[in-house]
């Protein structure tokens, strides 16, 4: 939407600005007078726009949501407001990102699992047991390979603005906890709308049932499916916890998250402006990475002091998991071999950095 007017207010010049401000715009002009006054120009807004976001208000995608809108803002001087609509009110993520293509909602922030719908390429981001940990999704994402996998967003209709955190992602049950490979077998399992979720499933021996996110609450509670699988904020956030409280530590997935932008709007927009936007959620994705390590942490001890059942899986199941999940990255990712090569060349060099003698210690052993 683009309105166009401008107007000017006066305002005084100490601590009344902002109250006087809003007493200009209410009211007009002179019934403002009095001493001290100085003559500005103030700019309404000249765009407002709609920013869709499945998650809670206190939610850390959410809150950088806020962050950025917060930002674009200031650098606009008010030119540029955006409208954040979170708790899903403008509906799923699928629904989200086709109103994106077609310029009825400007801005989200969705899950690359239905994004690679759209954008199949990005499947490559969230290969099970990709990335070794955090650090190394992170080195990833800021790195080249992350700004080429912005950049096949282009001819989608999508431009993608930055890189959110959503953490790792584990398996939950109603009846009894997934401790090894065997177990999952005959399970009903919740995945996102991904054709590369539900194949995960299957080849793991269980039966994927895609389904939106605020359905899978009560799909759990009423038997409907006999698990999920999300990340520790997720699974407190909308309470899954309380229907299905046994929770495998196996970290199959990492899938990072896109803030997002309608070409459609963004075509709008001086380059001037672009760049606002851009900087601004890059800023913003570094304040909701800072906010998801401390929700990940807030999120697991609440669960875990409410009942949960925690299952750490060990290490030589997750490995079971992993071999068999090996086949889908010659489905799903056979034109990018070569990437996946890379990500994993990354991983093994930090790794390789970690365990790396400290100069003090190289010293002293020489
Ligand atoms: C995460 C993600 C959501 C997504 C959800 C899901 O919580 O942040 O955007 O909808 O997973 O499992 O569907």
């Amino acid at each position: 939407m683009k309105r166009n007017h401008t107007f000017s207010i006066k305002y005084f010049r100490n601590r009344m600005l902002v109250r006087v401000a809003g007493c200009a715009i209410g009211i007009g002009i002179s019934a403002c007078g009095g001493s001290e006054q100085k003559e500005i120009q103030m700019t309404a807004p000249e765009y407002v726009f709609t920013y869709a976001e499945n998650q809670a208000e206190d939610y850390p995608t959410t809150l950088g949501a806020y962050r950025f809108a917060e930002l674009v803002k200031e650098r606009t001087e008010g030119r540029i407001e955006i409208l954040v609509n979170a708790k899903g009110i403008l509906g799923d993520e699928r629904t989200i990102i086709e109103q994106l293509q077609f310029g009825g909602i400007d801005f989200a922030r969705v899950s690359l699992s239905p994004l690679s719908e759209f954008v199949s390429g990005l499947n490559v981001l969230q290969m099970p047991y990709l990335y070794t940990n955090s650090e190394h999704m992170w080195n990833v994402l800021e790195g080249d390979i992350g700004e080429e996998f912005m950049e096949l967003m282009e001819g989608s209709g999508l431009v993608g603005l930055s890189w959110y955190d959503a953490g790792v992602r584990n398996f939950y049950c109603t009846k009894k906890p997934i401790q090894k490979l065997e177990d999952i077998r005959g399970l009903k399992i919740r995945v996102q709308e991904s054709e590369l979720m539900r194949v995960m499933i299957e080849v793991l021996g269980g039966e994927a049932v895609p389904m939106v996110y605020d359905e899978v609450y009560s799909a759990l509670e009423t038997g409907t499916i006999d698990g999920a699988e999300n990340n520790w904020p997720s699974y407190e956030s909308v309470r899954h916890y309380e229907v299905a409280p046994y929770y495998s530590v196996d970290e199959h997935t990492r899938v990072p998250e896109m803030q997002l932008m309608s070409e459609y709007t963004w075509k709008k927009l001086s380059v001037e402006d672009q760049n606002i936007i851009r900087e601004c959620a890059r800023a913003s994705a570094l304040y909701e990475r800072e906010l998801w390590t401390q929700r990940a942490r807030a999120s697991e001890e609440r669960v875990r002091a409410a009942g949960c059942i925690v299952v750490e899986m060990p290490t030589e199941e997750r490995l079971r998991f992993r071999e068999a999940m090996m086949p889908i990255y010659q489905k799903y990712c056979a034109d990018y071999m070569d990437v996946i090569e890379r990500i994993e060349a990354e991983g093994e060099r930090m790794d390789k950095e970690k365990t790396k003698p400290s100069y003090e210690s190289t010293i002293l052993h020489e």
